[in-house]
């Protein structure tokens, strides 16, 4: 079959490189793809947020089925246009997707869902927002309701820095995503992400990760969009994921079907676990980011029929299969990164790694020019290993990185800690 993906990050690279290796795969396009998907895909330049674009695109190319990474074009109805022209899609539809594009939206579905969640208020104006920070105190957390890139969310020590975040957010620096406003008490405990397939109906788990947000050893720091993950998260242990399905995942996704809006895809169901218990913190309607590069690395080819089985209805009779072993990804970023930080920075040394089903090099923020490749991005590469513990694949992922000439990159050394120090 011939097969689109849209993106071009770290997440997509990952994905194009399990789906390449599955038999059913005869072309794959990648818009708009990045140097280092380009040496295994074609790349496509294409606005993908626009669906009539997408949609003409995928027709014109005979395309069988089209995987959809990012969130953007998901909460602009991309999968919609698609699924309407009768292609067949891997994503949520916008109606689905404002499980990520509204938090007070998650919210309302977890009051239907009975799913436990953090006490909350939804707001439309800064005084009653203030007020009812007066009255809970702080530590308490303030989010935009809608898309803000990671941003929108401030967690609060103090009541000021929570009133101060609320006035940026009614004062618009957040754009319409943060016109509205959610505000949560403040949860204790260890983060884990797990990641589930549902066609509307079925709920198939496919992994579990932790990711490392901080962008200084030890978690230090400002927040990023991810310095590096693995997978399995040891957290998250068995009885915990089958307590998290039941009372989170399966009544979550029987509530969006019973409102006639089912959910199919990939849903990132991201968790606090304190005391034996899982709660849910937010949802996000993709793959994370470098999280699937992780989850990609230990599912390969199979990747690509869970997927089809997802967007056909067909999870019921699908299963994943695992092997007993674990994956690490470390992210070299630009120096600077969260913060400003210079482009076009020549990297070199990648030709001479290993590109196996135990180590892999995607590329998240890269260009190429002149047979170089330079960094176009502030997370530009994810070095990612397997092996049969987390201290094996940890040691392959940093040997790779130790043979990475990038001056002007920079990445923690510590990725992996909370896990290996269990
Ligand atoms: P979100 O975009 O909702 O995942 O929030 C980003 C990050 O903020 C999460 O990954 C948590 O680390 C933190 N966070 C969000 N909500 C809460 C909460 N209610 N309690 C504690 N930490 C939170
Ligand atoms: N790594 C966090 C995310 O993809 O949202």
């Amino acid at each position: 079959m011939n097969i689109l993906i849209l993106g071009g990050g770290g997440r997509e690279h990952a994905l194009a490189w399990a789906v390449m290796q599955n038999p059913k795969c005869d072309r794959l396009i990648v818009a708009p793809g990045n140097a280092g998907i380009a040496a295994i895909a074609d790349c496509a330049k294409l606005n993908i947020e626009d669906g009539a674009a997408v949609t003409a695109f995928a027709t014109d190319n005979a395309i069988d089925f089209v995987i959809i990474g990012p969130e953007a074009p998901l909460a602009a109805g991309v999968a919609d246009d698609l699924r309407a022209a009768g292609i067949l899609t891997f994503g949520p539809s916008a109606a689905a997707a404002k499980l990520e594009a509204s938090k007070a939206f998650t919210k309302e579905i977890c009051d239907a869902a009975a799913a436990p969640t953090a006490a909350y208020g939804h707001f439309t104006d800064a005084e009653a927002a203030r007020t009812y920070v007066r009255a809970q105190g702080a530590p308490i957390v303030v989010k935009a309701d809608g898309l803000a890139a990671g941003k929108g969310v401030i967690v609060a020590m103090t009541e000021d820095e929570a009133l101060a975040a609320i006035d940026d957010m009614f004062g618009g620096e957040f754009g319409e995503a943060g016109a509205e406003v959610v505000i949560e008490e403040f949860m204790e405990g260890e983060e884990a992400s797990f990641f589930v397939l549902s066609d509307g109906q079925t709920v198939l788990p496919i992994g579990t990760a932790q990711d490392h947000k901080r962008v200084g050893e030890g978690d230090t720091g400002p927040n990023t969009g991810g310095m590096g993950a693995y997978s399995p998260a040891p957290v998250l242990t068995d009885d915990l994921a089958e307590m998290a399905l039941d009372r989170i995942v399966r009544p979550t996704i029987a509530e969006m079907a019973r409102r006639g809006t089912p959910y199919a895809g990939v849903l990132y169901v991201g968790l606090m676990i304190d005391k034996g218990q899982p709660r849910l913190v937010e949802y996000n309607v993709r793959f994370g980011d470098p999280e699937c590069q992780v989850l990609m690395m230990r599912l390969g080819a199979q990747a690509l029929d869970l997927m089809l089985a997802a967007a056909e209805g067909q999870l019921n009779e699908a299963r994943a299969e695992w092997a007993d072993d674990h994956a690490i990804t470390v992210v070299l970023a630009a120096r600077g990164y969260p913060g400003a930080y210079e482009k076009g920075t020549p990297i070199g040394g990648l030709d001479a790694l290993p590109e196996t089903s135990h180590q892999m090099v995607f590329h998240a923020g890269t260009i190429e020019a002149d047979g170089k490749i330079l960094a176009s991005g502030g997370r530009v590469l994810n070095v990612t290993a397997r092996g049969d513990t987390l201290q094996e694949a940890q040691a392959r992922a940093y040997d790779m990185v130790a043979r990475i000439d990038w001056p002007d990159g920079f990445w923690r050394r510590d990725i992996g800690w909370r896990a290996l120090k269990k």
